[in-house]
């Protein structure tokens, strides 16, 4: 009776993942909380993440009030670095994620946490994907390494390694931090777009800080359901960025 559809060989898998943004669909709350999430992260993290985080948020306006519109926000991200995001229903599957990012396509939650959620969501809802990731999407060498990412995470799943680029990207890109004139800043997206964390993973006495390597994060598995119990931290922006783009998926 039904048949399965193939898309045609143009129409990139991923692309079964997105969705319209609604954006009309936000209400007047979902942009306060947007609005009241911004500004208290904002203010924490100046002094606290790498300085091309708040370059991206000038030069992408995310500031501008309320949840930002995906189409506004790709007409000034696109001409930058040639990244888009596009809406997506929650987490997609890894293979669809990684391809996606091989294609600087960044997928973005259709929603925003509630007012009761403001401090802790473990799903990434778009206040973690637009405010955390996209600012440096907007760096040239980021957007390389994003992009870099992609590639190395479609080729480590092909080769069964899907752990290790899941250790890679969480220990740099979510968790990461990274050395600017010497102080450890804060890079990764689950931190800066985190009241507590954002803090607690640069000042916390009790908190472990590794120096960032690849083989050693490559081998550390993590937890995506409780703050991070150490951070790893790249000795630059710019050697973690060169570490992603230098990097090769290992043998089996
Ligand atoms: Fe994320």
């Amino acid at each position: 009776m039904f048949q399965s559809f193939d898309p045609p060989p143009s129409t990139p898998a991923w692309q079964a993942h997105a969705i319209d943004q609604c954006w009309q669909g936000f209400t007047a709350d979902d942009h306060a909380v947007w609005d009241t999430l911004y500004a208290r992260q904002e203010a924490l993290l100046r002094g606290r993440v790498v300085s091309p985080f708040f370059e991206g948020l000038d030069q992408l306006d995310l500031g501008a009030g309320g949840v930002p519109e995906l189409e506004r926000l790709n007409a000034r991200l696109l001409p930058l670095t040639g990244w888009r995001c596009v809406a997506v229903p929650g987490l997609v599957p890894d293979e669809a994620f990684f391809a996606m990012l091989a294609e600087r396509v960044f997928p973005v939650g259709d929603f925003i946490r509630r007012r009761d959620q403001l401090d802790y969501l473990e799903e990434p809802d778009c206040f973690h994907d637009i405010f955390g990731h996209v600012p440096l999407l907007a760096h040239g060498g980021v957007a390389a390494a994003m992009q870099r990412a992609g590639e190395l995470g479609l080729e480590a799943i092909a080769a069964g390694r899907g752990e290790w680029i899941a250790r890679l990207y969480w220990h740099t890109i979510e968790f990461g931090l990274a050395r600017q004139a010497g102080e450890p800043r804060i890079l990764g997206a689950g931190l800066a777009s985190s009241f507590g964390e954002a803090r607690q993973s640069l000042e916390d006495p009790a908190i472990e800080r590794r120096r960032f390597d690849l083989t050693q994060a490559t081998a550390e598995p993590y937890r995506h359901d409780a703050m991070q119990p150490f951070y790893f931290v790249a000795d630059s922006l710019d050697a973690v960025i060169a570490t992603i783009m230098a990097a090769q998926v290992p043998g089996r």
